[in-house]
């Protein structure tokens, strides 16, 4: 089947009626039916599925051959009302190029695998690309089981709702030390602005990505007195959302001035009336550029204490498993730096050649309902995985 027929059979999973896009949040209801999808796919082409200790799913082709092993895949969670694209692309893609494979009778020399890393946006629990940074040994099972939701549930008690053992959580190395390359295919994300021009894959079905801005996400608690709205004169009050304004305004004053990207996109305020003056507003900063000391310029300046969260360095992709990419593909394919975190970046930082396909998206709309790719641009992605397993486990 192709990954548009494949991404079908997705659509209805997580869907926002209001928004049209999707809620697919980790270790929700709708994470475990798209993680039953994945494992239905692996099925109908009879690959073996396997749960890792760290939750991620893997459907493994012929893992008993020798040799490394040659790793497809991305993601199935989303953001909140995210678009159909970012992440279940790469795995539909990789779904659909082993079909083609199998039914011209391929067997892969070498063990192939496609993978879904769990909770790589972190929408629900705080910490991006969670699954991939726990296997590399980036993040510590210990802080990862402690994060909340923002029903105050731990991702230890969500992952074993879903049925998972959080204590079995932690660094996989010799799985890592296996994979003897990995290949993100994923949505083009924007067009981020270049030297004088759109960076973007207007004319070009297919990029690949050559490395990873440095981003980071930090979170600010502005404190204040929470008291009556009706009965607290405005001169008595100490109230959080006037520094929230400040603030916000301020993140966004910082990154025009340093040339980078900057966004304050969750809030909380505490308690949350609409006739209370606020005790508590948290609000969140994520940060992002190609020159990470002009990405941290923006947070030193906002002139408050921020927490950081997550920090991720610049990620360059593979140079040469890039140009081997290139020539496999064999048409012209445009080299585009991404501004969105890749669990193939967690992998890439742990020492693993990695690379990124990416597939036009032509408004660069992501983690948007809007997010889209074309049948067609979608096709030439699984042609180009069918030309890379060719090419890399004859
Ligand atoms: C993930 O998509 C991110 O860049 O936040
Ligand atoms: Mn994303
Ligand atoms: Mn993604």
């Amino acid at each position: 089947m192709s990954a548009t027929g494949l991404l079908d059979e997705l659509a209805g999973i997580g869907r926002n009626p209001t928004s049209g896009g999707y809620d697919r949040l980790a270790w929700t209801g709708v994470d475990a039916e798209c993680r039953q999808w994945f494992e239905q796919c692996a099925e109908a082409l009879g690959l073996e599925v396997e749960v890792d200790r760290n939750g991620n799913l893997w459907a493994w082709w012929n893992e008993s051959a020798p040799g490394s092993v040659l790793l497809l895949g991305s993601h199935l969670d989303s953001v909140p009302s995210g678009g159909a694209f970012d992440g279940p692309l790469g795995i539909a893609s990789a779904f659909a190029a082993i079909g083609d494979l199998q039914r011209d009778g391929f067997v892969p020399s070498r063990p192939v695998a496609v993978v879904a890393f769990a909770d790589e946006e972190g929408a629900r629990f705080g910490v991006a690309c969670a699954g991939s940074r726990l296997m590399t040994g980036a993040l510590a099972p210990s802080t990862a089981l402690a994060l909340t939701d923002a029903s105050g549930v731990t991702m230890a008690e969500a992952m074993r709702a879903a049925g998972l053992r959080p204590e079995t959580l932690g660094p996989d190395e010799a799985r890592l030390r296996r994979i003897g390359e990995f290949i993100e295919l994923h949505v083009e994300q924007g067009h981020l602005p270049g030297e004088g021009h759109q960076l973007g894959l207007a004319d070009a079905p297919l990029g690949l990505a050559t490395e990873i801005w440095p981003h980071g996400r930090w979170r600010v608690d502005i404190r204040g007195s929470q008291n009556h709205a009706g009965t607290t004169p405005l001169a008595d009050r100490d109230d959080p959302m006037i520094g929230l304004a400040r603030l916000i305004l301020s993140v966004r004053e910082r990154a025009e001035l340093a040339g980078v990207l900057a966004t304050v996109g969750k809030v909380r305020v505490h308690p949350g009336a609409v006739n209370a003056v606020p005790g508590l507003a948290s609000a969140w900063i994520d940060a992002r550029g190609a020159d990470e000391s002009r990405v941290r310029e923006v947070i030193a300046g906002i002139g408050v204490d921020a927490v950081e969260e997550s920090w991720t360095a610049s990620t360059p992709f593979d140079t040469v498993l890039t140009a081997a990419l290139a020539a496999t593909i064999g048409h012209p394919v445009p080299l585009l730096p991404s501004g969105a975190g890749h669990d193939a970046g967690v992998l890439a930082l742990a020492g693993v050649p990695t690379a990124m396909v990416l597939v036009r998206n032509p408004s660069g709309i992501s983690h948007a309902p809007e997010e889209y790719a074309e049948p067609d641009d979608c096709d030439r992605g699984v042609e180009a995985l069918v030309a890379i397993l060719r090419a890399r486990a004859s």
